[in-house]
C-alpha cells in the first residue's frame, strides 16, 4: 500500500481525491499495490464532509509522517505550494504538481533538490491537462533536436474566442461560463492576459532546451483586444484566430518565446482546436511534426494527468529512482527579440489609405485591412507609420 498526502482541496485536489477512489481496481492491478490518501491538507473548514477525518491544516502533519510517500501539491500559486514542495522532496518524499506557476517560477530547483534526495518531482497536468505532453517531451522526444513548440495551451481563452468570435457570445458570458465550468484561473487575467499560457510555454521549452527562462521577459500578448472583425477577416482569409505559445531555437542558438494570438490557417492543426481543447504541435529534426490534443482543463482530465504521475512514481518505487531531469535558469536578455521574428501580419488601419507592401487586401466599414509578406514587427511598424493601427494580428509561423 503507498500512502499519499493531497495538498489542497480545490477543484483540481478534490478532481484527484475522487479519481483516486473511483479507478482503485486499474490502479491496484497496474501498479501491483494499492495507493490511498492518508491526509488531504487544506486551511479551510470541511466539518461535516465525508472525508472529514483524513482533512488536516498543518502541512508538518503530512512532513512528518514517514508513511506518506507521495504528496500532490495541487495548491496554485507560488507560495506556500513551492515551499511545501521542496520541504517535502527534502525530506525524500516524492512529489507531484498541477501548478504551472510553481514549475516555471522554481521548476529548475524543485528538480535539483529531487535529483539530490534520490526521488521524482513530476508535473504532467502543468502543461495541456489531460493531454500527455509532458512525459513524451521528458522521455520519448529527449534526444531529438527540436526546432519548435507551438500550441494552443490555456482552455479559458480558447473557449472564450471559440464562443465569442464563432458563437456569437458576449466576453463576460463567455468567461462567467469557463469559469463556472472551473477552467479558469483564480484571478481570469491569468488566462486572459496569456500569462498562464506563457507559463506554460516556459515550461514546454524547458523540457525542449533544458533551461527554463523567467515569464516576465517573454512577449506575452492576451486577447482582449480581439475583436468580432478579426474573427471574420480571418474567416475570410482561410484562418482562424488562436493564442498561441511558440519557441523554438533560432539561427543564432537562441530561445525564442512568445504568447499572442495568431491567425491560424485552416491547413494548420491548431485551426481546428475549439473551446476547452488544447493542441501542441512540436516539431523535431528526427521525428517530424508530433501534434497533441486534449482537454486542456477541468477538474478530472487534469487529475487524470497527475494520477499518471501518481502511478508513474508507484510503478518506480519497487525498482528505484526515476530518471532525473535538470534544467538550468535562463536569463531574459539571453531570449532572441520576438519583434524581430518574421511572418506574415495581418493588421487593419483606419481609413481607405492602403499601406504599401500589402499582399491581400480587405475593405469594410471605412476601415482596412492587409495582409503583409514575411517580415519582422519592426518592418511592419516601419510599412503603416502614418497609419492609424485599429489590429495587427500575427499568422502562424
Ligand atoms: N486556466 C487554465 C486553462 C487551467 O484555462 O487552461 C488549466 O491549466
Amino acid at each position: 500500500m503507498v500512502k499519499i498526502a493531497v495538498i489542497g482541496f480545490g477543484n483540481i485536489g478534490g478532481g484527484l481525491v475522487e479519481l483516486i477512489d473511483k479507478h482503485k481496481e486499474i490502479i491496484a492491478r497496474d501498479c501491483g499495490t494499492e495507493v490511498e490518501v492518508k491526509y488531504i491538507v487544506d486551511i479551510r473548514d470541511f466539518t461535516g464532509h465525508p472525508l472529514e477525518s483524513k482533512i488536516v491544516k498543518d502541512f508538518n502533519v503530512v512532513l512528518n509522517d514517514p508513511e506518506v510517500s507521495i504528496v500532490a501539491e495541487m495548491i496554485g500559486g507560488s507560495h506556500p505550494a513551492f515551499d511545501f514542495s521542496i520541504a517535502a522532496l527534502k525530506a525524500g518524499k516524492h512529489v507531484v504538481s498541477s501548478n504551472k506557476e510553481v514549475v516555471a517560477n522554481f521548476g529548475e530547483q524543485l528538480l535539483a533538490a529531487a535529483a539530490e534526495n534520490k526521488v521524482a518531482y513530476l508535473f504532467e497536468a502543468s502543461v495541456g491537462g489531460a493531454i500527455p505532453i509532458i512525459r513524451p517531451m521528458r522521455e520519448s522526444l529527449s534526444s531529438d533536436d527540436i526546432i519548435s513548440v507551438n500550441g494552443i495551451l490555456n482552455g479559458t481563452t480558447n473557449f472564450i474566442l471559440t464562443n465569442m468570435l464563432y458563437n456569437g457570445k458576449a466576453f463576460e458570458d463567455a468567461l462567467a461560463e469557463a469559469q463556472a465550468l472551473g477552467y479558469a484561473e483564480a484571478n481570469p487575467s491569468a488566462d486572459v492576459d496569456g500569462i498562464d499560457a506563457c507559463r506554460k510555454i516556459c515550461i514546454l521549452a524547458a523540457l525542449a532546451y533544458g533551461v527554463i527562462y523567467p515569464c516576465d521577459s517573454v512577449a506575452t500578448e492576451g486577447i482582449r483586444n480581439i475583436s468580432k472583425r478579426d474573427a471574420s477577416d480571418a474567416s475570410e482569409l482561410g484562418a482562424s484566430i488562436k493564442l498561441i505559445g511558440h519557441a523554438e531555437k533560432t539561427a543564432d542558438g537562441k530561445v525564442l518565446i512568445s504568447v499572442c494570438p495568431r491567425m491560424v490557417p485552416s491547413d494548420v492543426p491548431l485551426s481546428s482546436v475549439n473551446d476547452v481543447f488544447n493542441g501542441i504541435m512540436v516539431s523535431g529534426k528526427a521525428v517530424g511534426d508530433l501534434m497533441f490534443y486534449g482537454r486542456g482543463a477541468g477538474r478530472i482530465p487534469t487529475a487524470g494527468a497527475v494520477l499518471a504521475d501518481i502511478v508513474e512514481i508507484v510503478k518506480h518505487l519497487s525498482c528505484g529512482q526515476l530518471p532525473p531531469s535538470k534544467w538550468t535558469r535562463g536569463a531574459g536578455s539571453e531570449l532572441a527579440d520576438a519583434k524581430a521574428a518574421v511572418s506574415k501580419f495581418y493588421c487593419r488601419v483606419n481609413g481607405n489609405k492602403i499601406p504599401e507592401g500589402a499582399i491581400e487586401v480587405i475593405q469594410k466599414d471605412g476601415e482596412t485591412a492587409i495582409v503583409t509578406a514575411p517580415i519582422t514587427e519592426y518592418e511592419l511598424d516601419e510599412m503603416t507609420k502614418g497609419f492609424e493601427v485599429v489590429s495587427k494580428i500575427r499568422f502562424f509561423a
